[in-house]
């Protein structure tokens, strides 16, 4: 089967709040989005990568990465969903069906070989596929009116979805578009699986692989970063 990488990376980074979107910020010298590309390139070198860029964004053509020749760019959306879907787009004559896709935020670099590993692996028989999360350890609380506090949330069952996302090519097209064009709020590929009425399977993941939202994720992604060098 074919493999192929989608990155979103066309957003603006308005809770993060610096001048240029997060994913080109940098950690030890490199943009978060290098990061994170790099990782899914060494898990499968032969693979390509499609990413999503915001129209009229100048930092990614100034990458040394958007020259990769296993790279192609396409134009990023209004929403995360509309972005994924472009890149989904641009690959109906180069991908089968039966293809794997592995949807990754530009926003998470450090994505471990170890969970691509077990992704791909437990995933590996499936005919829909499946997402990385990890089980909820806080106490959730449902908020009513003024902050004051509703009920408990039973945690029981409840995991937190991550990147990557890796479903076949087919199914995953089609159920992007039925959501989209339906739409339903798609803030993850899983979401729009769901919609169609497939099962997508939980592998877990760690703790680690955070979604840069806020300016001090930023240490903590290069402690977790230089620490899976040194390992
Ligand atoms: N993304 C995208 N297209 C959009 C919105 C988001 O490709 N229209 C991407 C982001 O670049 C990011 C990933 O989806 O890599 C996850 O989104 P998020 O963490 O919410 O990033 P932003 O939308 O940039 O941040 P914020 O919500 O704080 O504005
Ligand atoms: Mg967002």
């Amino acid at each position: 089967q074919g493999f192929w990488f989608v990155i979103p990376a066309a957003g603006v980074g308005s809770r993060f709040g610096a001048e240029i979107p997060k994913q080109y910020c940098k950690i030890n010298g490199q943009t978060v989005i290098e990061h994170s590309i790099s990782a899914l390139l060494t898990f499968q070198p032969e693979a390509s990568v499609l990413v999503a860029v915001a129209k009229g964004d100048h930092w990614w053509p100034s990458l040394a990465i958007a020259s990769d020749p296993r790279v192609i760019t396409v134009e990023g959306g209004d929403e995360r969903a509309d972005s994924v879907l472009n890149a989904l787009i641009a690959l109906q004559y180069r991908a089968s069906y039966n293809d794997w896709v592995l949807v990754h935020d530009a926003a998470r670099p450090c994505i471990s070989q170890l969970s691509l590993g077990r992704l791909a692996n437990q995933l590996a028989g499936n005919k829909v596929g499946g997402l990385l999360a990890v089980p909820v350890a806080d106490t959730l609380k449902k908020a009513g009116d003024n902050q004051t506090v509703e009920n408990t949330v039973d945690r029981r069952g409840l995991w937190a979805a991550q990147t990557p996302q890796m479903f076949r090519y087919g199914l995953l097209k089609q159920a992007m578009e039925q959501a989209v064009s339906a739409g339903e709020v798609i803030t993850d590929e899983a979401s729009a699986i769901e919609y169609s009425g497939e099962k997508s399977i939980l592998v877990e993941g760690d703790g680690c692989n955070i979604k840069i939202t806020r300016p001090a994720d930023l240490s903590l992604a290069a402690y977790y970063l230089n620490r899976g060098e040194a390992e």
